[in-house]
């Protein structure tokens, strides 16, 4: 190991402990683009993206940072290319058969937000393990977005309390932010603390729309699959120059 990947190991110097952000949500752009631009076909972007995610995921548990979120499918990914979306379902499935073994030994907590029940099958079936198999880990908090919308996770939020209120369980004057929040996919996990977008696009995506709404946000122009270490390091030092205010003065 070079010095450099052993110091990349522990959380940089310049980064102050105290400062560091609790939960990490990542908008993984570009793995299209970063594809083309090696003359490979896009789907070769997608799997070098899952190298980069789990560098992350690494990386977050050995600074210190509680909680990291994915994007990993959103509901308007269907209108991908069949192959493509079927090439996603497959890699989603086989990765986490392969990393089951290490997130457990790593202490991991994995968990999957969005509409599970209209994903293939077999996917279904290996999420359910996955989770199940982690629920009682504590060294990190992973959450994968998968056939996720904000938008959509609102609708249901909405739909949920309505029936309450249909079985006379609430009164529509007791809904508050913290009935609807039991309400979302994401219940039980705190709003992140800092947002990153990879390959420069300026959007949310209809992504942890309730969520974001004081998070810090972050946009490089490197394509996902090149967002290693040293770009998280940057990420992290210009969140820690921000100051959080939540509206206050
Ligand atoms: C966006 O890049 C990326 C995706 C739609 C897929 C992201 C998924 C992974 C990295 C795999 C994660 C795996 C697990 C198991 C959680 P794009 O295709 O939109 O890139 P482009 O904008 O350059 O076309």
């Amino acid at each position: 190991m070079t010095a450099q990947q052993t110091q990349l190991e522990y959380l940089p110097p310049d980064l102050k402990r105290e400062l560091l952000p609790k939960h990490v949500a990542v908008i993984m752009d570009g793995n299209g683009r970063w594809a083309k631009r090696q003359g490979l076909p896009r789907i070769m972007g997608h799997k070098r993206g899952v190298d980069a995610l789990k560098d992350l995921l690494r990386c977050c548990k050995d600074w210190g940072i509680e909680a990291l979120t994915a994007y990993a499918f959103s509901t308007e990914n269907w209108g991908r290319p069949q192959e493509e979306v079927d090439f996603l379902m497959t890699l989603f499935q086989r990765v986490l058969r392969q990393e089951l073994r290490e997130m457990v030994e790593e202490n991991v907590q994995i968990r999957f937000v969005g509409n599970l029940s209209s994903l293939p099958r077999a996917l279904q079936a290996e999420i359910s393990r996955s989770v199940e198999e982690t629920k009682n880990n504590r060294s990190i908090r992973f959450t994968v977005a998968t056939n996720y919308g904000g938008r959509q996770e609102i609708v249901q939020a909405c739909r949920a309390i309505a029936v309450e209120v249909q079985q006379g369980l609430l009164q529509p004057d007791e809904i508050d932010e913290a009935t609807f929040e039991r309400h979302l996919y994401t219940t039980g996990i705190s709003d992140p603390d800092l947002l990153i977008r990879t390959s420069g696009e300026m959007r949310i995506s209809n992504f942890l729309l309730w969520q974001i709404a004081y998070s810090e946000i972050y946009i490089t122009d490197t394509l996902w699959p090149d967002f290693d270490r040293s770009e998280f390091h940057r990420a992290l030092c210009d969140y820690q120059q921000r100051e959080r205010r939540f509206g206050k003065v």
